[in-house]
């Protein structure tokens, strides 16, 4: 766990300079590198907006992206802007920081080593992958309500239970797209290999999305997902979360058991295996 006081060289919203001056040839080569090789991919995956986000925001301009610049482009679009932290920030900082229309992201990137895997997300999970919806006005109430569920969450004991429908949806969410998927959680499109698996590979469930039964789904960090939940569209994500009061419904979790991951349960929307 974080520490609950911020690491000397932080103020007390946890934020650091992102000292952008200070990249390397190598780091913003390998921004450039991670960026090319999603690209190639990314545009018959991913759910349209997405790449719009990529372009209204300059994203792929070349290097490590000045979260000034950034932030002055996305606050023109949808009042959001994109402060440095020096790692993972406390639960209570971080949903602080999302109800001020706020993301919070490494200013650290992964070593040209570490392309395909790393533990702690880095610049490129955390720009590349969150930030280009965030200039979707539908996503963008999406984090923000999130960030006050949160606080929420906290006084009713119920932020583990919160967690998971971030880890579902924000992180590892699929959407429907006509008769097909496409990808938009930030853990997916930010990793080579599981922006093919999670759409192409016949192993995992892909599950119409449900909030009772994300919010009960266990899952894992370290390997690729084995379920995914699959929304209609950011709109109505939107009306099934902010439009619902998660109170009775932590309530009424409470008593029940939670799901294992990968198993088919009563009541399952189920996708066809690619
Ligand atoms: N509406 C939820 C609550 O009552 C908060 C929430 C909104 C959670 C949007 C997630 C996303 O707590
Ligand atoms: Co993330």
């Amino acid at each position: 766990m974080p520490e609950e006081r911020p690491p000397a060289g932080a103020a007390s919203d946890w934020t650091i300079p992102q000292r952008w001056q200070d990249y390397s040839a190598v780091e913003h080569a390998t921004w450039d590198l991670l960026y090319a090789r999603q690209f190639e991919q990314l545009p018959a995956r991913v759910v349209p907006a997405f790449l719009e986000g990529l372009q209204q925001l300059g994203l792929g301009e070349g290097g490590i992206p000045d979260f000034e610049l950034l932030s002055a482009r996305l606050r023109g679009l949808t009042g959001w802007s994109v402060v440095a932290v020096p790692g993972l920030v406390p639960e209570a900082v971080f949903f602080e920081h999302l109800a001020r229309r706020r993301f919070v992201a490494g200013r650290f990137i992964r070593r040209p080593e570490q392309l395909d895997y790393l533990q702690e997300p880095d610049v490129f999970h955390d720009v590349f992958g969150h930030v280009p919806l965030l200039a979707l006005p539908a996503y963008a109430d999406y984090m923000q309500a999130y960030g006050e569920g949160g606080l929420r969450a906290a006084h009713l004991g119920a932020m583990q239970r919160l967690a998971h429908l971030y880890w579902y949806t924000v992180e590892f969410g699929l959407m429907r797209h006509g008769d097909g998927l496409r990808l938009f959680g930030a853990g997916i499109v930010s990793s080579h290999g599981e922006s093919a698996y999670a759409l192409d590979d016949p192993a995992p469930l892909r599950i119409g999305f449900d909030l009772r039964r994300v919010l009960r789904t266990e899952y894992r960090i370290d390997s690729y997902q084995r379920n995914y939940f699959v929304i209609e569209s950011f709109e109505d994500l939107l009306r099934q979360t902010l439009e619902a009061d998660f109170a009775p419904i932590y309530a009424e979790l409470a008593s029940l058991p939670s799901l294992p991951i990968a198993v088919v349960q009563p009541g399952d929307r189920l996708y066809p295996r690619p």
